[in-house]
C-alpha cells in the first residue's frame, strides 16, 4: 500500500449538539456587521446596524487538521439571527479554491437556508433546520442564511485542501437573496 500521508495520531473531540460549542477548538473566526459591507442590498441599513452596535454576525470554530489531500476539515458554523433591512443575516459565501470539492452541512440548531450558485448561473436553496443535512456538490458556491430567531448552527465537513475563494462571490454576488417579509421567508 502506498503511504502518501504522514501517519497522524487519531483523536476525538467533543461537540455540544445543542449549542455547537466545541471546547477544544483552536481556531475561532469572527465576522461582525462591519465585515459585511457590500454584501447586503440595503447598505444604509447595514451602516445603521454598525453604528448602533456592530453586532457579531457569525463565527466559525475549527480544530484544524493538515490542509493536504486525504484529510477532512470540519468546523462549527454559528450564524446569529437578525436582518439588515428585511434581508436575513447571512455568511459571505464562497467557492472552494479547488472548486471540484464538495461539502456537507449538518444543521444542529436553528432555521435557515443554504443558498448555492454555480459560476454558470444555476441557483438553488435548501432549507436548514435541526437534523437536515445539505450536500453542497463540487462547483457550487454556498452561503448560509438565518431565517429564524435563534443561532443557526451547523457542523461542516469538507476536503482539507479545498480552500476558500471569497473574491469571486464578492464580485458576482448570488442571484437571489433571502428576506423576511411580514414573517414570511421570501427568496427573490
Ligand atoms: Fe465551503
Amino acid at each position: 500500500m502506498q503511504q502518501n500521508a504522514e501517519i497522524m495520531t487519531p483523536f476525538g473531540i467533543e461537540i455540544d449538539l445543542e449549542t455547537g460549542a466545541m471546547p477544544k477548538a483552536t481556531n475561532h473566526i469572527k465576522r461582525n456587521a462591519s465585515d459585511m459591507r457590500g454584501y447586503y442590498q440595503d447598505a444604509d441599513a447595514l451602516e445603521r446596524l454598525i453604528a448602533a452596535a456592530d453586532p457579531l454576525h457569525y463565527e466559525v470554530f475549527e480544530h484544524p487538521v493538515p490542509e493536504v489531500p486525504g484529510h477532512l476539515m470540519y468546523c462549527i458554523s454559528k450564524l446569529y439571527p437578525g436582518t439588515v433591512g428585511r434581508e436575513c443575516f447571512m455568511t459571505k459565501g464562497h467557492y472552494h479554491t479547488i472548486s471540484e470539492t464538495a461539502e456537507i452541512y449538518l444543521c444542529l440548531r436553528g432555521e435557515g437556508q443554504m443558498v448555492m450558485k454555480t459560476a454558470a448561473g444555476r441557483f438553488d436553496a435548501k432549507p436548514m433546520r435541526r437534523g437536515m443535512m445539505v450536500y453542497v456538490p463540487p462547483l457550487w458556491a454556498h452561503r448560509s442564511v438565518n431565517t429564524g430567531n435563534e443561532p443557526l448552527v451547523s457542523f461542516c465537513v469538507y476536503p482539507a485542501d479545498a480552500g476558500h475563494n471569497y473574491g469571486d462571490i464578492e464580485v458576482e454576488g448570488f442571484p437571489s437573496r433571502v428576506f423576511l417579509i411580514d414573517g414570511e421567508v421570501v427568496i427573490r
